[in-house]
């Protein structure tokens, strides 16, 4: 489902045609930000339902037009009515529709890149731009024969037709990724596509937002109240104070379940906030046992989010049985953001999770019958924030990093066997399995551990990227930080979630967050898991692995390296905590590995 967008924007002027690339929100978000809504819509989309737009933005994508199932569009939209600007898999898709010719690629260019203009006079896409700039180039296929009526407009030194056009047919497409801000120039480049290309008036101003959105919350409860199974975490908390400042406290209800694979604090710190918020109406479910209990003994990642799935479902629809919500008086609140109601841009995975939390018959009767409220689904992550600000939310609630609903569950590994590590001629082989990501895939394989501490500058990553291609059988790799052992004696001890070693996992990710925090490293990030793997000695079984990561919406992420005075100074606390032998640092990007090691 591609979401709808507010009532008062009763037609969008642009359009994105999301041809699978993780930058399609991206390129709506920047468009938002220049002051024009957008949508994003599935890239197949019928010309006719995209009548009235001013402006369609063709996005990137993974595929190559030779694919067999690639993503492609209505070839009407290229009929003059609107204009369209294709964005690398983009520009192959429209220079392939239109005649010119697409070369499959084989090793690609990923990265920066110099551009340079043609010399010629500008199209109105670089008006005024210097003839020299940065772009940022992610491909593998390149065009190599403008369409009929095109002409060239730039060049890069591995690509000799960077962008394209047709002006007269109001048609423009770019090899490279204008969205991102390593392309210096790529605002400039989107806002002349907007406004002098298609004539975009601005009609979207983040200060409007929230009494739009409170006006649109009341539309659809009428009479109705409104009940929230809160999180904590960003979206819920500021869809709710949305609903509060709509409706009144008397009639916003939420609910927390405390499932004892929480954080440390972590259910103080939602009460405190709550009441906060003015919220007299924020229930804690206090039901760890139902959670630990069944979970004390399995091992097998999947095998953990059934049950921990299954239990949700239990204390969901108990809950709503016994608040009696499933009565004509109660809608059900959500903080469903932009990014979250878009399928194509799900994953496998994505979608396991989806059914944990929406099978709950009592929640799909309440969507069947179209009770729910979900305020910020028009919205982006960074637009939450923006929207949280002017609501007077804190900044500590609104930077907090995304937290998984199972929790410290998929965050505490174990393993069925006492084995020891084993040193092959690229590292010590650590035979605990981590969940990975590769192709359309979930891999599960075991860890490659270097000897070598993770130096600030990055390169044991891409030194890890060129390893997992490589070695056959593992999908992750991580460095030794430091450890109480040499890597060479320690072992993988049998062991369970038991409740002493989510303790232990508690204090650690403790520690790692207040050190984050006060450094301000947790600003460079935009999650930060801290795992604990059975790893270490007789008397100190567990380790530590630190797992920083860089990501635009949790789809694909980068790891990210960290200051070595930073990075000492936590595995000197961390070796501190009982049970801990030592502490790695996870150098692997999503793909292969997820950010979870489940
Ligand atoms: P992976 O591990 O798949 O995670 O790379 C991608 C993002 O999703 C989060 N995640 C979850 N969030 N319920 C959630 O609410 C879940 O079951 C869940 N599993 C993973 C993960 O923290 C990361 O941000």
């Amino acid at each position: 489902m591609y979401s709808e967008a507010p009532p008062a924007i009763r037609v969008p002027q642009i359009t994105v045609l999301d041809a699978g690339g993780q930058y399609c929100h991206l390129i709506a978000r920047k468009v938002r930000d220049l002051g024009v809504y957008a949508e994003v819509r599935p890239s197949e989309t019928p010309a006719a339902q995209l009548a009235g737009r001013r402006g369609l933005i063709i996005s990137g994508g993974p595929s190559s037009v030779y694919d067999a199932g690639s993503p492609t569009v209505d070839p009407e939209i290229f009929q003059g009515r609107q204009a369209v600007l294709g964005i690398c898999y983009g520009q192959q898709l429209m220079a392939h529709l239109l005649g010119g010719v697409v070369q499959k690629g084989v090793k690609g260019e990923y990265g920066l890149a110099t551009l340079e203009l043609d010399g010629g006079p500008k199209t109105a896409l670089f008006t005024g731009l210097p003839e020299r700039q940065q772009v940022w180039m992610s491909h593998r296929d390149l065009v190599t024969a403008v369409p009929a009526g095109f002409s060239n407009l730039a060049a890069t030194s591995t690509c000799a037709i960077a962008a394209m056009a047709a002006p007269d047919r109001s048609l423009y497409a770019v090899q490279f990724h204008p969205e991102v801000v390593h392309t210096t120039e790529g605002k400039q480049i989107l806002a002349r596509f907007l406004f002098d290309v298609c004539g975009c008036v601005k009609d979207w101003d983040p200060r409007h937002r929230v009494a739009l959105i409170e006006e649109d919350i009341r539309r659809t409860a009428g009479d109705r109240n409104v009940f929230f199974f809160v999180s904590g975490g960003v979206d819920s908390t500021v869809a709710f104070t949305l609903c509060l400042r709509a409706l009144g406290p008397d009639r916003v209800r939420g609910i927390y379940v405390d499932t004892g694979l929480m954080r440390e604090g972590e259910t103080e710190s939602v009460r405190r906030m709550f009441d906060l918020l003015g919220a007299g109406t924020v229930a804690i479910e206090h039901v760890e046992q139902q959670f630990l209990a069944p979970l004390a003994l399995v091992r097998d990642p999947e095998q953990k989010r059934q049950i921990i799935g299954e239990e949700f479902v239990r204390v969901q629809e108990r809950v709503i049985a016994s608040h009696h919500l499933l009565d004509g008086h109660w809608i059900l609140g959500q903080g469903t953001i932009y990014p979250d109601t878009i399928e194509s841009g799900g994953t496998e995975k994505a979608s396991v999770i989806k059914t944990h939390h929406n099978r709950v018959a009592g929640i799909q009767q309440l969507i069947a019958a179209q009770r729910i409220v979900e305020p910020l689904s028009a919205y982006y992550k960074d637009e939450v924030r923006e929207i949280g600000c002017e609501l007077g939310i804190s900044e500590d609630v609104l930077q907090r990093h995304p937290f998984p609903g199972p929790g410290l569950a998929i965050r505490c590994l174990c393993a069925e066997c006492s084995e020891p590590v084993s040193k092959t001629p690229d590292g010590y082989l650590i035979p605990v399995r981590s969940v990975g990501v590769q192709g359309d895939e979930r891999s599960y394989a075991p860890v490659l551990a270097l000897d070598r501490f993770p130096a600030c500058d990055g390169i044991l990553q891409n030194e890890a990227t060129e390893l997992i291609n490589r070695v056959r059988g593992v999908n992750r790799v991580v460095a030794r930080v430091a450890s109480r052992i040499p890597l060479s004696e320690m072992r993988v001890w049998v062991s369970t979630l038991s409740v002493e070693r989510l303790a232990r996992l508690r204090s650690a990710d403790a520690i790692v967050r207040r050190l984050s925090h006060a450094s301000g490293f947790d600003r460079r990030v935009w999650q930060f898991p801290v795992v604990l793997i059975p790893m270490g000695s007789a008397a100190q079984p567990d380790a530590v692995v630190l797992r920083p990561i860089d990501s635009v919406d949790g789809m694909t992420a980068q790891s990210v390296a960290m200051d070595e005075p930073l990075l000492r100074l936590m595995a000197q606390a961390l070796l501190e905590v009982e049970g801990i032998c030592g502490v790695f640092y996870d150098l692997t990007h999503k793909p292969p590995a997820t950010i979870e090691w489940e």
